[in-house]
């Protein structure tokens, strides 16, 4: 019998399984590692790489590379094929899905998780779908069953752990695992100890059902092509007589395409997150879909039905990140693509309970975990990042993330003059520094807070944040007036690259914030207020000019006297985003024409005498430099990065220049920051009215030409 097996990922990536398994070829490159269900912190499993690994030549895995078990078999009459993960089933004949020259049947199996920035519902819900189809090809009828199971493994990071499970029986068949003893808010090596998976299918007349040891349950349905319709009750270890959770379905004799087998997989908990609030008070908040879902078995019911509109939504929205990314480039399409789920991924959106138990679903705030950097709740400068993401594709979403800073810092518990780092050392635990001793990165932050809440009411027209937390906003500007013209010895973003005095990106940053605060001064009406920020920033560019030039006249320097060095000043894309146009536009052409002369290895360097880079500021670079070649130059340092097939795990966005090995991040948020060309595409009228109104009136702004569907982005704008 003969397969081709084609896997695709949302249609962005699609990967053709060849004879011999070996030859894996994936268009439109090779990633590190491909999502195929990664929806959340703890719903992330991913297909490793490296040189290229097929989707049969090992197991998923979560995030942190442990294992997540998740098996696939299909009978081809008679014959098992084992087309998912590596299972290895003792005293059994089945063979490795692999093509034939003469192939008779297709398989196409397809891995979606959705991403769905405008309706909350559906983007709150923690499932991703995995759907298999078979393919007559020769015209003559073939007999075809499909199979598929989960292991315990997705509901805890000690394998050690006692679990239970059960399998529900109606219109839909659900298998949901959890631990017997769990843990609120609680990790362990990254995974939630709190909470169920779920594997789940709408059940028709050829549905079978099992669950049991792996070698009994796979060993039947090899050996029968369907299952016993039985539950294990034996609850034990994860690792113990490894249970699994299993489906099969009988396709019958086909002898054109089949629809597809549909299967959702997911990870709930409820609370999800822990909340600090008024007075040290402890909020718990669940996900957001729980305001329209009475049960998680309703909302799986409701996921499955949805699968067939899903998928053409899905399409729309990779085809629309696809067509504005191409007027770009092809590698930038190919990184934007490679980006989205993983920017997402990291994401979650909550709401509150009132005192009557009651979801206010007015109450909506949407929490980041900072993955594998250290797993803090909300990072300012992560979300700063990853902000150009969220501008394209909604900025209301932003403003779900930035209000838990806002709320907190305005209970007045936070105790600097500066703008917080974080909301918490660890999620889902957002509980706040009532000490103050969070990582500090005073300018950073204060910087990164107004220059995203002025983008947000810039893309949105929403002006609520800048005038309920204007106090605030205020405070961390004073700040910045006493401390980015010449900032204090401190770490930036970059805090890997240890702290420094006068850093220069700094300053601007700073500066930046400063002339963002002037803008919205005038939004509200304090024109006074503004035009003092105003001449303020005027002036510093100014001072700034003299002290950050090395005295070649070629280049920024990395820090103020330090001659020699220089460094990505990516932080004038802010200027460029907001168009506060705060820096002269001969800062951005010095810039443009020194990185065109130091590219001299295609992966380019971020700060002097280091020899390391990061993806996100590469591409914020590009979008700001007058270069068209040095733009593409770029762009393609971060491609040939993200394809160099030396790396086997989620996208790290931090990497060496020499040789593109990958530092210690992965899979984090950051890589939302590659759409930062997107993001400047969106010039809307509102933009400009801002500007004309920052030093002058009151006078109010006037709404955007409204979007084609509000939500993603809109022209492109070519330099
Ligand atoms: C599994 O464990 C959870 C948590 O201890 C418990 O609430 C639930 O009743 C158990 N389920 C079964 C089927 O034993
Ligand atoms: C349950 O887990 C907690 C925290 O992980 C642990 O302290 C406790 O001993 C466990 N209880 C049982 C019965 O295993
Ligand atoms: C919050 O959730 C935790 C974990 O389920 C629970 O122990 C606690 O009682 C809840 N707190 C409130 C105020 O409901
Ligand atoms: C709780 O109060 C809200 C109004 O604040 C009301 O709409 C809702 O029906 C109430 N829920 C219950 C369960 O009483
Ligand atoms: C619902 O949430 C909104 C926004 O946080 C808040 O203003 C309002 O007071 C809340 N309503 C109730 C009844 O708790
Ligand atoms: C920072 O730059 C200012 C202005 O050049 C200088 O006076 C100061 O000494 C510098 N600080 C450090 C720590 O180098
Ligand atoms: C401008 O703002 C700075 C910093 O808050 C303040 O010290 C100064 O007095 C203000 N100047 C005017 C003219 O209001
Ligand atoms: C560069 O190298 C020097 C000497 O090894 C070191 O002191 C300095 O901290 C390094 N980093 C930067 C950013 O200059
Ligand atoms: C303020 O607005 C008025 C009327 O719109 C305009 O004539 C004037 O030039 C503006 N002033 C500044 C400083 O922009």
């Amino acid at each position: 019998m003969a397969l081709i097996l084609s896997l695709l990922v949302s249609y962005l990536f699609s990967y053709t399984l060849a004879a011999p398994a070996a030859s894996w070829t994936s268009t439109p490159f090779s990633p590190a590692s491909i999502p195929l269900a990664v929806r959340s912190p703890y719903l992330s499993a991913w297909l490793n790489q490296g040189g290229g690994t097929a989707l049969n030549a090992d197991w998923p895995k979560f995030w942190t590379g442990s294992i997540v078990g998740w098996a696939g078999y299909v009978k081809v009459d008679g014959t098992a094929y084992n087309f998912l993960g590596a299972p290895s089933v003792p005293g059994t004949t089945s063979q490795k899905a692999v093509q034939k020259s003469f192939g008779a049947v297709d398989l196409t199996v397809n891995f979606l998780s959705p991403v769905e920035p405008t309706d909350l519902v559906k983007q709150s819900l923690p499932f991703s779908y995995f759907t298999v189809s078979a393919k007559a090809t020769d015209g003559k009828a073939h007999s075809v069953q499909v199979y598929s199971d989960i292991s315990a493994e997705w509901v805890t990071g000690d394998n050690s752990l006692t679990a239970n499970w059960t399998t529900t029986v109606g219109d839909t068949i659900i298998h949901q695992t959890q631990l017997e003893n769990q843990s609120a808010f609680s990790e362990k090596n990254d995974h939630i100890q709190q909470g169920s998976s779920y594997y789940a299918v709408t059940k028709t007349s050829t549905t079978t059902y099992q669950t049991g040891e792996d070698v009994v349950v796979r060993a039947q349905f090899i050996n029968n092509g369907k299952l016993a319709n039985t539950q294990d009750t034996q609850f034990r270890a994860v690792s113990d007589r490894w249970p699994v959770f299993a489906f099969a379905q009988d396709l019958g004799n086909i002898q054109a395409a089949t629809n597809p087998v549909v299967v959702a997989i997911g990870h709930v908990r409820d609370p999800a997150i822990q909340y600090i609030v008024k007075g040290g008070v402890l909020q718990n908040r669940s996900l957001f879909f729980w305001s329209q879902f009475s049960s998680v078995n309703a909302a799986i019911a409701s996921f499955l039905n949805d699968y067939s509109a899903a998928l053409t939504r899905a399409k729309a929205f990779d085809a629309k990140v696809q067509s504005d990314a191409l007027a770009i480039s092809a590698d930038y399409a190919a990184v934007a693509a490679l980006s989205v789920r993983q920017a997402f991924g990291a994401t979650e959106l909550t709401v509150s309970k009132q005192s009557n138990g009651s979801f206010n679903s007015s109450d909506i705030l949407m929490f980041m975990k900072e993955i594998s950097s250290d797993g803090n709740v909300n990072t300012v400068d992560v979300i700063f990042p990853s902000w150009p993401i969220l501008l394209y594709t909604n900025p209301t979403l932003g403003k779900y993330l930035l209000l838990p800073l806002f709320e907190y810092q305005a209970t007045g518990q936070y105790p600097n003059k500066w703008s917080v780092h974080d909301m918490g050392a660890h999620y889902p635990v957002a509980n706040g520094h009532n000490d103050g001793k969070d990582e500090p990165m005073p300018v950073e932050e204060s910087g990164n807070m107004l220059i995203m809440t002025l983008s947000h009411a810039q893309k949105t027209n929403d002006k609520s944040l800048l005038s309920t937390y204007f106090n605030l906003l205020d405070q961390w500007t004073q700040f910045l007036i006493t401390d980015s013209l010449i900032p204090a010895n401190q770490i930036s973003t970059d805090d890997f690259a240890g702290s420094l005095a006068n850093q220069t990106n700094l300053a601007i940053k700073g500066i930046v914030g400063i002339k963002a605060m002037a803008t919205i001064a005038g939004l509200v009406g304090d024109s006074a207020r503004s035009s003092n920020y105003s001449n303020i920033a005027a002036s510093y560019v100014q001072q700034w000019q003299k002290l950050a030039t090395s005295s070649t006249g070629k280049h920024l320097t990395l820090s103020y006297g330090n001659d020699a060095s220089w460094g990505l000043a990516y932080n004038l894309y802010a200027d460029k985003l907001l168009g506060t146009n705060v820096f002269p536009q001969s800062v951005f052409d010095l810039q443009t024409a020194w990185y065109s002369t130091v590219v001299t290895s295609v992966f380019l360097l971020i700060l002097g005498n280091h020899t390391y880079t990061k993806s996100d500021w590469e591409i914020w670079t590009a979008a700001l430099v007058s270069s068209t070649s040095v733009r593409n130059t770029l762009i393609s340092s971060v491609r040939k990065y993200a394809a160099d097939g030396s790396s086997s795990q989620p996208l790290g966005d931090w990497y060496e220049t020499t040789d593109g090995s990958v530092e210690g991040f992965r899979a984090r948020p950051v890589v939302g920051g590659h759409f930062a060309l997107l993001a400047l595409s969106n010039p809307s009228a509102v933009t400009d009215k801002i500007m004309s109104t920052d030093s002058n009136s009151t006078s109010p702004v006037q709404s955007p030409e409204p979007q084609a569907n509000g939500a993603l982005g809109s022209r492109l704008r070519l330099f």
